[in-house]
């Protein structure tokens, strides 16, 4: 990546380059997927290169794997690491209660299953993310292939009965065919616009036979650390009831990662 960065990207960063100072020697760290977990991943490599930091990390997607390797962090499987001590993660949407949605990457299952395998989980974002209801965003619904139209129509037949202001649903699609996940499952994408019961909808949603997990991510997420394109990271920790800032100084953005490639 060369040149100057967008508000936004400096905002993704700051947030990402405040989130990895929480990464110490020797834990075992849940590493997210998406453009701002992108940014985590390349200042972790960082650290690793430059301070000697070490630390065994946990990709949730096959891409963030990939660039984990490449910017010399140590990966392991969940299963080698066991348990995590913190996990940081993007998010597409978040309320005031941190509640979360996620899987606009598509990622959501290993994300879920990593973060709840952590003591810890932190999400990372730009101010765009905070919403006072969730629902804008559209809620990704991992489907098992077999019967999948089936589970659909299960599916817009519960929305029925949700506090929900829309009832589209989409498959998610990488062309013309089918996004495939990490787990060889699709993407049910539902445009409910206004989600009122987020809690109810997530657990009625996983009652659902081909469901596999659902991207609404309740009482998991512990801080969140929000980037600002001015280099303020504001910081809030739901357990300790805290909201507090932090300022990231910016180096060279010419040079920002100008080794790796976008
Ligand atoms: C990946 O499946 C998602 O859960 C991401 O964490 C989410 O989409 C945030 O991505 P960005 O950081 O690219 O906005």
């Amino acid at each position: 990546m060369s040149g100057e960065l967008s508000p936004i990207d400096k905002a993704k960063y700051v947030a990402a380059r405040r989130a990895a100072d929480l990464v110490e020697d020797g834990m075992r760290v849940g590493l997210g997927t998406g453009s701002t977990a992108a940014w985590l991943v390349r200042c972790l490599g960082e650290m690793v290169r430059d301070d000697g930091l070490k630390f065994r990390a946990v990709p949730t997607s096959t891409r963030t794997a990939e660039l984990a390797r490449e910017v010399g962090i140590e990966v392991v499987t969940l299963d080698e690491a066991r348990w995590l001590d913190i996990t940081i993660d993007g998010a597409d949407e978040v309320d005031d209660d941190l509640a979360l949605i996620k899987g606009g990457g598509g990622a959501l299952l290993q994300e879920k299953i990593v973060a709840t395998a952590s003591d810890q989980m932190v999400v990372i974002a730009d101010a765009a993310k905070q919403v006072d209801t969730l629902g804008a965003f559209p809620l990704p619904v991992e489907v098992i292939p077999f019967g999948m139209q089936a589970t659909r129509a299960l599916i817009e037949e519960m929305l029925v009965s949700m506090d929900v202001m829309g009832r589209d649903t989409a498959w998610r699609m990488n062309g013309d065919t089918f996004f495939v996940t990490d787990e060889g499952n699709r993407i049910l994408d539902l445009d409910l616009k206004r989600i009122g019961n987020p809690r109810q909808l997530s657990m009625v949603l996983n009652q659902i036979p081909g469901v596999v997990e659902n991207g609404l991510f309740i009482d998991i997420c512990d801080q969140l650390l929000v980037g600002y394109g001015d280099g303020r990271v504001e910081l809030r920790d739901i357990n300790a009831g805290t909201v507090s800032e932090d300022r990231v100084t910016f180096v060279d953005e010419e040079n920002l990662f100008s080794d790796l490639n976008d």
